[in-house]
C-alpha cells in the first residue's frame, strides 16, 4: 500500500475534503459527489450532499459483471447443522425478489421497515432489499424482549416488519411471533409482520400479518427484479437503536454516501482485506459490527462474508471459530473480546487452533469492549497472527481508532486500540473542556466535524442528538468514553462515563433495567451497576431498597424474571442485592461508580459530596451477605 499511517494522516489533515473525495472514487455513483462536505447543513455539516447513489447497487449489482459466480455469503449454522453458500448472482436474485415483495406491500422510499431476524442470510437480504428501494431498515437484535421492541416500533413508526419465525439459541428456540405480538400490543401502531418461516418453529399467521416465505418464494420463482432507486447521499440507509443514559434507546441514523465511503476505505486500509477474500465478523446483524462488517463492508468491496449462526463455545466446542475459519478460508476474523475469553476458558493452552488449517488466516480483530491484555496474549500465542484491537461505537459505524493493518502494522500496545483513523481528531478533555496532556485520563472527545459514516442526527430527534453528543463540549463530539492518549498518540479507552454497561460485548442501559426494578411493587428505589465479570467483561448487579416488610424469598427470582421478560435475556440480569439505602450525593444523585468499585472489591475514595457515608458500609455489608 502506497504511504503508511503517518503519510495517510498527513494527507487527510492537509485537505480533508480532497481526502474523502478520493476515497469516494471506490464507490459507483449515479451522480458522483462534487462537494465533499457542506459545513452549513445539519448540526455539524453533512458529507457528500450532492451525491446520488444506492448502497444496494454497490453491494450487489455492481459486482455482477466481475464476480457473479463468486460467493457473496456463506451461512454456517452449527445450530441447524447447515452450510449455505450464495454467489453474487444468487444474492442479486434474492434481494430483487424481496424488494419486489416490499414494493407489493406498498413500502416506498423513506418509509421504515423493522427487521427482526436472527443470523440467517435472509436478514442480509431484507436489509439490502430495503436499501434497494430507499426504505430505511431498522434491525432489532433477537435477544431483546417485547417492550424494547415496542419502544423501537414507536420511535421508528415502521410501515412493515420483516421477521423470522424464530431464532435458535443453543438448547432453546426463541419464538419471535409471541414477542412481536406482545410488542404490537404495547406499541401505538400495529404494522403488519411478514414471517420468514423456519422449520424449528413456524409462526402462526393471523390478522394483518403475512407469510414472507411464500411471497418471497413466488417472487424468486418468477425472477422478479426491481431497479435500485437513486437516492440522495444524505438519505438515511438505516436507523440502529442503541442504549443511552436514559431508558429510551437512541435511534442512530446512518446515511448512504458517507457510510459507503468510510466502509469501503476501511476494508483494505484497516482490515487489510481484498475483493474476493473471505471475511468473517462473528457478531450479530442486530449490532453495529454486524451492520458494518457482516453486511455492508465486505459486500461493498466484493469480498465473501461469513454469516455464523452459532456461539464461540458449545456449538459444539471451543474450536468452532477455527473450524469456520479453516472451512471457508477466512483471512480476517472480527469478534468481541468476550468471545475470546469464553474460548480461552475452555482451551486455556490454546491447543484447538492447531487442529485446523489456518494457513489463510492473517489477523484477528477485536472490538465492542475493551480488549484485555491477557486475552490478546492468549490469542496471539494460540493463533500466531496479529491481534488487533479497534475502538468505535454504533454512532460512528467504523473504527475511531485502530491499527491500520492494510496501511502498515504499527507496534501493538496491548490495552490500546492504537491510533486515530483519518477523520477523527481525538482529544482528551477534563470536565471543564480543557485538553489534558498525554498520559492524563479524561473525557475522550472528537473534534468536529465527524468523518463520513458517523451519525448526522438521531431519528426524529435533533434536540436529543445535540444534547447527548454536541453540547457537553462545544466544538466536539462527546464519546461518553473516558481514557487517555499516550506520548505516541495511542488511545487507551478505559470506561464509559454514562450509565451504559457492556455485557458480553452487548451495549446495555442500566437505566432500562432500573425502570423494570422500580416498577415492581416491593421496590422503592434501586441502582444497577456493571460489576466486573471474568468472561462477559461486565455483568449487571441490582441494588434495591425495599418497602418495609416487602422482602421475600422469591423477590430476586421475580425481579430477574421481570428484567428478562421486559428487557430481554441478553441483559443477563441475575443478581439482586437488597440494601437499606443507596449511597447518594447531597443533591440526591446515586453514587453508582462508587457502588461499582465496592462490588468489584476495589479501593475507593469516599466522594466529598456524599450525603450519608454510612450508606457505603451498608452496600459493603449487603454484598458480603449476598456472597457476590
Ligand atoms: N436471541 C435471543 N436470545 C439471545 C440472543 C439472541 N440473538 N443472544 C443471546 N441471547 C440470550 C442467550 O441465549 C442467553 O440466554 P440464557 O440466559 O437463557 O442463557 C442470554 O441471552 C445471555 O446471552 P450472552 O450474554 O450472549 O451469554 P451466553 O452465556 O449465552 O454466551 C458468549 C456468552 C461470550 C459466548 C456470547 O455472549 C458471545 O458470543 N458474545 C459475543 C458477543 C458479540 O458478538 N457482540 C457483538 C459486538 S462485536
Ligand atoms: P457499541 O455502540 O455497542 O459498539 O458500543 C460502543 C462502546 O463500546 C464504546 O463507547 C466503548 O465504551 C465500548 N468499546 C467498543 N470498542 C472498544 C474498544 N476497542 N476498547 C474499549 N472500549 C470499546
Amino acid at each position: 500500500m502506497a504511504g503508511g499511517y503517518a503519510h495517510t494522516m498527513a494527507e487527510w489533515r492537509s485537505d480533508p475534503a480532497q481526502f474523502w473525495l478520493k476515497a469516494a472514487e471506490a464507490i459507483d455513483w449515479f451522480e458522483a459527489p462534487v462537494t465533499a462536505f457542506d459545513p452549513n447543513a445539519g448540526s455539524y455539516g453533512r458529507w457528500f450532499p450532492d451525491a446520488i447513489c444506492n448502497t444496494c447497487h454497490n453491494a450487489v449489482d455492481r459486482h455482477l459483471p466481475t464476480r457473479a459466480d463468486q460467493l457473496a455469503i456463506i451461512h454456517d449454522s452449527p445450530v441447524t447443522g447447515t452450510v449455505t453458500k450464495w454467489t453474487y448472482s444468487d444474492l442479486y436474485a434474492r434481494v430483487n425478489a424481496l424488494a419486489a415483495v416490499l414494493v407489493d406491500q406498498g413500502v416506498s422510499r423513506g418509509q421504515r421497515v423493522i427487521v427482526y431476524m436472527p443470523m440467517i442470510p435472509e436478514a442480509l437480504v431484507a436489509m439490502l432489499a430495503c436499501a434497494r428501494i430507499g426504505a430505511i431498515h431498522s434491525v432489532v437484535f433477537g435477544g431483546f424482549a417485547a417492550k424494547e421492541l415496542a419502544a423501537r416500533l414507536d420511535d421508528a413508526e415502521p410501515a412493515l416488519i420483516l421477521a423470522a419465525s424464530c431464532g435458535l439459541e443453543p438448547g432453546r428456540v426463541v419464538e419471535y411471533e409471541p414477542l412481536l405480538s406482545a410488542a404490537k400490543e404495547l406499541a401505538k401502531d400495529q404494522p403488519p409482520v411478514l414471517y420468514f418461516q423456519r422449520e424449528a418453529f413456524p409462526a402462526k399467521i393471523a390478522g394483518n400479518d403475512g407469510d414472507l416465505t411464500a411471497l418471497y418464494g413466488a417472487a424468486l420463482e418468477a425472477g422478479r427484479t426491481v431497479p435500485c432507486t437513486p437516492l440522495a447521499g444524505t438519505d438515511p440507509l438505516y436507523i440502529l437503536y442503541t442504549s443511552g443514559t436514559t431508558g429510551r434507546p437512541k435511534g442512530v441514523v446512518r446515511d448512504n454516501a458517507g457510510h459507503m465511503v468510510a466502509l469501503a476505505w476501511s476494508m483494505p486500509n484497516i482490515y487489510g482485506v481484498s475483493p474476493g477474500e473471505a471475511f468473517w465478523a462473528a457478531s450479530d446483524v442486530g449490532w453495529v459490527v454486524g451492520h458494518s462488517y457482516i453486511v455492508y463492508a465486505p459486500l461493498l468491496i466484493g469480498a465473501t462474508t461469513v454469516v455464523y449462526e452459532g456461539k464461540p463455545i458449545g456449538t459444539p466446542d471451543a474450536g468452532a471459530f477455527w473450524r469456520v475459519c479453516a472451512d471457508h478460508g477466512v483471512v480476517s476474523l472480527f469478534t468481541a473480546p468476550t468471545a475470546i475469553r469464553a474460548i480461552k476458558k475452555e482451551d486455556a493452552d490454546g491447543e484447538l487452533p492447531s487442529q485446523y488449517d489456518l494457513s489463510k488466516f492473517r489477523a484477528l480483530y477485536l472490538a465492542g469492549e475493551r480488549a484485555d491484555p491477557a486475552s490478546i496474549a492468549w490469542a496471539e500465542n494460540a493463533l500466531k497472527v496479529p491481534v488487533v484491537d479497534n475502538w468505535w461505537q454504533t454512532e460512528t459505524g467504523w473504527p475511531i481508532a485502530a491499527n491500520p493493518m492494510g496501511l502498515e502494522t504499527l507496534p501493538i500496545k496491548p490495552g490500546s486500540p492504537a491510533v486515530p483513523m483519518p477523520g477523527y481528531e481525538i482529544t482528551v478533555l477534563d470536565d471543564d473542556g480543557v485538553p489534558v496532556g498525554a498520559g492524563t485520563m479524561g473525557n475522550i472527545a472528537i473534534k468536529l466535524p465527524l468523518p463520513p459514516s458517523c451519525l448526522p442526527t438521531l431519528w426524529n430527534n435533533e434536540a436529543r442528538f445535540r444534547e447527548a453528543y454536541l453540547e457537553r463540549f462545544p466544538g466536539y463530539y462527546y464519546t461518553s468514553d473516558a481514557g487517555l492518549l499516550d506520548d505516541d498518540g495511542y488511545v487507551f479507552v478505559m470506561a464509559r462515563t454514562d450509565d451504559v454497561i457492556n455485557v458480553a460485548g452487548h451495549r446495555l442501559s442500566t437505566g432500562v433495567m432500573e425502570d423494570e426494578l422500580t416498577s415492581h411493587p416491593a421496590v422503592v428505589e434501586c441502582a444497577v451497576v456493571g460489576a466486573a465479570d471474568a468472561i462477559k467483561g461486565q455483568s449487571p448487579m441490582g441494588f434495591v431498597v425495599l418497602k418495609n416488610g416487602a422482602a421475600s424469598d422469591t423477590l430476586e427470582a421475580e425481579l430477574v424474571a421481570k428484567v428478562r421478560a421486559e428487557v430481554g435475556p441478553v441483559a443477563a440480569f441475575k443478581r439482586v442485592i437488597p440494601v437499606p439505602r443507596l449511597p447518594k450525593t447531597r443533591s440526591g444523585k446515586t453514587l453508582r461508580a462508587t457502588i461499582k468499585k465496592i462490588a468489584d472489591g476495589e479501593s475507593y475514595t469516599v466522594p466529598p459530596t456524599i450525603d450519608d457515608v454510612g450508606a457505603l458500609a451498608d452496600v459493603e455489608a449487603a454484598i458480603a451477605a449476598y456472597g457476590a
